[in-house]
């Protein structure tokens, strides 16, 4: 089934992109340079998706690389204007992606045998080549390159960390589903995953790292870090996916959980990490729309 109706009703519901901490001037001032669709043609091997960056004023020499990824109805642009990066950009001298889905319904392609392998093809393909892209154009630093997205953009920073895990210091997801979780078994590309999307779709933790460790096998080196946000309320993307992310992502690691208690980072939240790699923020009462923290967002990523 291709992402149809049922989809694009539930992930729409992702509109109206609340940014939680107060932007005061930031957000008056807005970004002080410009969203750039990139039209020399970076080396998609697909040729679909399409690059947008924001390249700030005070560019950083050696610029860190941040990839934004957009939720189901949405665009580079949407994302741009309702996420707080570009004005971070200002403030911190990165470069900004926001790739654009080429779907229907701009859901992005976390369900197909291409998309979910390492050098596949279709999406994380033309993201990871975008990130290449930007290394090159604006000389940035390798060691300093971050996914982050909301909703099927946080499916889709799961799959990046799964199937690109050398292009990425860490990884930060706004709403998402397990790398995985929305396969389509027929092979389809851009597929609604319902058992997935209603919470029915259960692993052991060593089960969800054997699907990351599918994802590009053979691959031994670092990974990313990676926090996850979920709400308690989500009815988009159900509740027990936190649950399964977390267990995907923690999976092969012997540290034990630590809960930084309850009402942490704000009230409401619980926070539990496992040591410096993981760490997971359930927002009790909160729905599918996450209110992106991005003051937090750049300490996560160490910018
Ligand atoms: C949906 O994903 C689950 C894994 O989360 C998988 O077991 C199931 O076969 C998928 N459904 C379809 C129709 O491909
Ligand atoms: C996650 O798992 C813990 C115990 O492992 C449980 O207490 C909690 O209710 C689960 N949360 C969800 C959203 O399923």
């Amino acid at each position: 089934m291709k992402l149809a109706t049922q989809a694009a009703a539930a992930l729409a519901l992702f509109n109206g992109l609340a940014v939680s901490s107060p932007m005061s001037s930031r957000a008056a001032a807005g970004p002080q340079s410009t969203l750039q669709q990139v039209t020399d043609l970076y080396p998609d091997p697909e040729g679909k998706a399409k690059m947008y960056v924001y390249v700030p004023e005070k560019l950083s020499p050696k610029p860190a690389v941040v990839v934004a990824l957009h939720y189901c109805a949405g665009t580079a642009e949407a994302y741009f204007t309702g996420s707080p990066y570009a004005q971070l950009a200002d403030e911190k001298g990165f470069v900004v992606i926001y790739p654009e889905s080429p779907h229907e319904g701009t859901c992005w392609d976390v369900s197909s045998h291409e998309s979910l392998s390492h050098n596949g093809g279709s999406d994380s393909a033309s993201i990871a080549s975008m990130v290449d892209y930007a290394l090159k154009k604006y000389g940035g630093d390798a060691s300093k390159v971050f996914v982050t997205g909301s909703s099927s953009g946080a499916m889709m920073t799961n799959v990046m960390a799964a199937t690109y895990p050398e292009l990425f210091q860490a990884a930060i997801v706004y709403s998402g589903v397990a790398a995985g979780c929305f396969v389509s078994t027929a092979g389809l590309v851009d597929a609604w995953n319902s058992t997935c999307s209603q919470g029915e779709s259960h692993a052991t933790a060593a089960q969800w790292a054997n699907v990351v460790h599918g994802m590009y096998p053979g691959y031994t080196g670092a990974r990313p870090r990676m926090q996850i946000y979920h709400g308690s309320a989500d009815a988009a993307l159900l509740p027990p996916n936190y649950n399964e992310t977390i267990k995907q992502w923690t999976g092969w690691m012997r540290t034990s959980p630590t809960r930084l208690g309850a009402d942490f980072p704000l009230a409401g939240y619980t926070t539990t990490t496992w040591g410096a790699e993981v760490q997971g923020i359930y927002a009790i009462g909160v729905g599918h729309t996450v209110p992106i923290r991005g003051d937090d967002d750049m300490t996560f990523f160490g910018l």
